[in-house]
């Protein structure tokens, strides 16, 4: 029995310098010193010895087993310490390596140029307003002073909702949401998205941006359109830019006009940019008609008011000599990149 016990401590102690991981300990554990391991079985095997040899005998296995399992103890410990190392070595942060860039996105052309506008209303004493997409005919159409017989409400097909709510054409219809609320002196912006029912194309899309302006005082005239709108284009596109005020029809302001601005491109010769024509057009403009006014709940006798709108993407392409409209709607980071 003694010998069959040395054979044991033996094997054990070679087998634990071998053994290199702690699934491999643990079978060792459970094959020797286990319940039903080699160790326990030498302790039954007892009942075979003369009672004499018993104490000793059982001390000595316990002497065996204390032994085993502190080396045992060791082990894992010297296992545990090999593994925090390699863990230590293998996940070390090399805190020189140059970082993974995560590339900056930008402003979409459009919203860069929009912030531009922005500012140079702001710049003026103007204040940002903004409204619903999804629009009433009334605030549209009818209080613009284009009953529903109009002929202009032509050239603004639009997405139709129910036969009085509609996807707004035109940014316009700010003007009668701002002077409900807000008694003059009146002087906003409302920038926003509009739609109609074009087909798209070039320089044509279901979906496109406008700007609209309002001021409405005593006293305001003319002259007053005329100023304002002639410093927003020589803050647009620079002091060098000329202007020029051309009639034309709105049903809500009257008189009415275009402004057009003397072409960039060619400085008026004529080029493909104009179209031959030397100017290009950016807004339309007037001063708000009495009816509006007055459909507002503004008396003309004592206010009068100017206002103007203008198309983001027209003036965007403009400025960066861009042909296709869609562009802007596509996503598509080879064109986004330029700007
Ligand atoms: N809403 C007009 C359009 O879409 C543009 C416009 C013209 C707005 C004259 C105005 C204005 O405020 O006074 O064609």
């Amino acid at each position: 029995m003694k010998e069959k016990l040395e054979a044991i401590r033996a094997e054990v102690r070679t087998r634990l310098v071998e053994t290199a991981t702690k699934a491999e300990l643990e079978n060792l554990r459970v094959r020797f010193l286990g319940k039903k391991g080699e160790l326990t079985a030498l302790l039954r095997g007892m009942g075979a010895l003369a009672p004499e040899d018993r104490p000793k005998m059982g001390a000595l296995v316990n002497e065996v087993r204390g032994e085993l399992e502190a080396a045992m103890e060791e082990k894992l410990a010297a296992l545990d310490k090999a593994e925090l190392e390699r863990r230590l070595q293998e996940e070390q942060l090399d805190v020189t390596v140059p970082g993974v860039s995560a590339p900056y996105g930008k402003k979409h052309p459009l919203s860069q140029v929009l912030d531009e506008i922005k500012d140079i209303f702001l710049g003026m004493g103007f204040q940002i307003a903004t409204g619903p997409e999804v629009e009433l005919d009334r605030y549209n159409f009818e209080a613009l002073n284009m009953p529903k017989n109009h002929p202009a409400r032509d050239t603004q097909d639009t997405f139709y909702i129910t036969e009085n709510i509609l996807l707004r054409t035109q940014t316009s219809p700010m003007q009668v949401r701002v002077m409900e609320k807000q008694k003059p002196p009146i002087k906003v912006i409302a920038p926003g998205r509009v739609y109609r029912s074009d087909e798209v194309d070039a320089t044509h899309s279901p979906l496109f941006h406008q700007i609209e302006g309002l001021v409405v005082d005593k006293g305001i005239r003319m002259s007053d359109l005329k100023g304002t709108l002639e410093l927003f284009a020589k803050r647009l596109y620079g002091e060098e830019a000329v202007v020029r005020f051309r009639p034309h029809h709105f049903s809500f302001t009257e008189p009415s006009a275009e402004l057009d601005i003397r072409c960039f491109s060619c400085g008026g010769k004529g080029c493909r940019l104009c179209k031959g024509e030397g100017w290009i057009e950016i807004l339309g403009a007037g001063m708000v008609h009495p009816k509006v006014l007055e459909g507002c709940g503004i008396d003309p006798e004592e206010y009068s008011g100017f206002a103007f709108g203008l198309g983001l993407e027209r003036i965007v392409m403009r400025r960066y000599n861009i042909d296709d409209l869609r562009l802007f709607f596509e996503n598509d980071l080879r064109f986004l990149q330029q700007f």
